[in-house]
């Protein structure tokens, strides 16, 4: 059967990960989470001190970029790639509410995304992969042959982000977690360069009331029709 390219797009904490890995799972395709690309930039910048509360310095980011190598190992116990900076796994130290909250801002700078799309290119350019983040499907591969775009409510979304965190054990606050979700909703599709929107191909779903089964059978069939129009 033919590989395609899967592009999955949505606002933070929409379980967008979640049905990527389930999808490229069962289809026995590559997994990139984008996302977790841009959060290693931040943590870079955090640990070196170029951004923090109160300042961000654009431009030490900015010359020293090809200083960061990202790449991504599968890990057999998880099932998925595990993200590496500069040989380091991070997997953990991206997910934290901090790196969070520094994130959107870096993911802004232009010169930040044009590296970090030439990367996606590369890693998606013999299609069978699922990609998901925020402009796979309008920039990254415009040409995808599905995008899906994930939306769910702000609350459901802090909630389930809020859960997470501590169920890892991170001592986070419900209103701190809800106020990053609006902030980075806000950031992200309002920055100048590639914007969070829905590519006019795209299908939408809401899975604000759909149990992760439902929301895999929904997007299995999307995938099955895709493949059977080919
Ligand atoms: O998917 P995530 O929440 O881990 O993504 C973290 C941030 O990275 C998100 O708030 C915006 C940015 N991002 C982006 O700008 N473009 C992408 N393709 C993926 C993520």
């Amino acid at each position: 059967m033919q590989n395609i390219t899967i592009a999955i797009d949505g606002f933070s904490s929409t379980g967008k990960s979640t049905v990527a890995k389930q999808l490229a799972k069962h289809l026995g395709y590559i997994y990139v989470d984008t996302g977790a690309m841009y959060r290693a930039v931040t943590l870079y910048t955090m640990q070196n001190g170029w951004i923090d509360k109160d300042q961000f310095d654009v431009d030490a980011l900015v010359s020293n970029l090809d200083k960061i190598v990202i790449s991504f190992t599968f890990n057999p116990e998880l099932g998925f790639a595990e993200v590496y900076l500069n040989g380091v796994n991070i997997e953990r130290e991206i997910r934290t509410l901090e790196v969070s909250s520094f994130v959107s801002k870096v993911a802004a700078i232009p010169e930040v995304r044009y590296q970090l799309v030439k990367q996606q290119q590369k890693m998606g350019k013999d299609k069978g992969v699922v990609m998901d983040g925020r402009d796979i499907g309008t920039v990254v591969f415009p040409y995808a042959e599905l995008k899906l775009f994930m939306t769910a409510s702000a609350d459901k979304r802090a909630i389930r982000r809020f859960d997470e965190l501590i169920g890892r054990g991170d001592d986070v606050k419900y209103e701190d977690v809800l106020r990053n979700v609006k902030e980075r909703d806000y950031i992200d599709s309002h920055r100048e360069d590639s914007p969070l929107v829905q590519a006019e191909d795209a299908i939408a779903i809401d899975n604000s009331d759909l149990t992760l089964e439902q929301q895999f059978d929904t997007v299995l069939n999307l995938v099955n029709k895709t493949l059977e129009d080919l």
